[in-house]
């Protein structure tokens, strides 16, 4: 039987998708609109404006593109690099690896960074391919913030440090698609060329959507750059960001209402206060995952990622058995290990709009499923860790206090 009706929720603590607040549904819960009308054009402006500051720039381009991450990666691509660019790209982890898929099919030269899946990007490499380059051969750094598939992040102010030692002017481009409210992320400060997300993560939007957003550099890569782009091509947009009605092509009415309501559920938090919250949810997962006597796939602090933790299983279960009876027995979806870390890792998805109870309940099912596999553990351990922790540091919400 692969499908159980359960009563109540469904737990949704998958890395993405996430869920969606009240809030968000019921401002997509409306008619279509006609998108010419000039409703639609003052509700993008705005958008475009919030959008800014989740990216934190103030000179940076966004572009609300309908597609997902993937398509998001495309277009940062496309937009500033020719075929045959030589690009530096950090393979550790699904989906750095499936971004550098795309590089190579499309035809860049890749210069494949590869770390042990739990590391982060390896920048003492950067520094010294930066550093050899006098030529400036190295086009572009495309770089993931945070590796969804097993919970590191990387950081990039150091990115941004080893270019600006060498003087170095390769773009900086980043996925950003399990950070970008969520994480700390400086698009101005890093220097950060082309940042993109994608809806289904942090903002807590149903999928579709890609958010791509370029500093002035990037904009100006983009006049001179060649690879073949048609439904990405960021000057269609800016022809008519310049008329003002702002599309090429039709926008999903229901996603820009929902993204309207996501982003003032963001301000209305304040956008350091998420970024805060969402420490302290990674933190609480953590010394949960310690309590229980299990391993962060994440192999150093500096790399603890506070929107997915990767948990390494004894090699007796099967990490799969874990997410599969998660969700059948306790309405609980879990992130499965992909590739290489398949079996090896389950991971807690904790980004978006998303509490300290709820988190509790997730951790409490996983005691349950662990019990249920053979793993020793004691039911309570984990939940407590994390109770006391949460109860103990400053809470979100201040207003509620
Ligand atoms: C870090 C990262 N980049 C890119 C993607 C691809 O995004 P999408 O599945 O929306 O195309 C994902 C998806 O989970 C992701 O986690």
């Amino acid at each position: 039987m692969d499908y159980v009706y359960g009563p109540g929720r469904n737990h949704l603590f998958v890395p993405g998708p996430v869920n969606i607040p009240e809030q968000v549904l019921r401002a997509m819960n409306r008619n279509n609109e006609d998108y010419r009308s000039p409703a639609v054009p003052a509700l993008t402006k705005t958008l475009l404006e919030d959008v800014q500051k989740i990216f934190k720039t103030s000179s940076g381009t966004p572009f609300l593109i309908p597609t997902t991450g993937t398509g998001a990666w495309e277009s940062a691509l496309t937009n500033t690099l020719s075929p045959g660019d030589r690009i530096v790209s950090f393979l550790i982890g699904q989906f750095s690896l499936l971004w550098i898929d795309q590089q190579q099919r499309l035809n860049f030269n890749v210069d494949v960074v590869e770390s042990e899946w739990g590391q982060g990007a390896n920048l003492e490499i950067l520094a010294s391919k930066i550093a050899a380059d006098k030529e400036h051969t190295i086009k572009a750094i495309c770089i993931v913030h945070n590796e969804t598939a097993t919970g590191v992040t990387n950081n990039l102010a150091t990115v941004r440090k080893i270019l600006d030692h060498y003087q170095h002017p390769a773009l900086f481009l980043v996925d950003g698609v399990s950070s970008i409210c969520a994480l700390d992320f400086r698009m101005d400060e890093w220097g950060i060329d082309v940042a993109l997300t994608g809806s289904q993560k942090a903002l807590s939007l149903p999928t579709g959507m890609g958010i791509v957003c370029a500093s002035p550099k990037a904009l100006e890569a983009s006049k001179t750059a060649k690879s073949v782009r048609v439904f990405f091509d960021w000057n269609d947009y800016l022809k008519f960001y310049k008329l003002g009605t702002y599309w090429p092509y039709t926008p999903s009415i229901q996603l820009l209402y929902g993204l309207k309501a996501a982003l003032d559920l963001i301000f209305e938090e304040g956008l350091d206060n998420v970024i805060a919250r969402h420490a302290r949810l990674g933190q609480a997962t953590r010394l949960a995952v310690e309590a229980w006597g299990l391993k962060n796939c994440t192999q150093k602090e500096e790399w603890y990622s506070d929107t997915v933790t990767a948990v390494v299983v004894p090699s007796y279960i099967d990490s799969s058995e874990i997410v599969r009876r998660a969700w059948k027995r306790y309405n609980l979806s879990l992130g499965l290990g992909l590739n290489k870390v398949a079996g090896k890792v389950f991971r807690i998805g904790h980004l978006g709009h998303l509490n300290e109870l709820q988190l509790l309940g997730c951790l409490a099912g996983v005691e349950m499923v662990l019990k249920d596999v053979g793993y020793p553990v004691k039911l309570g351990s984990g939940v407590a860790a994390a109770s006391a922790y949460l109860q103990n540091s400053t809470p979100f919400i201040p207003s509620r206090i």
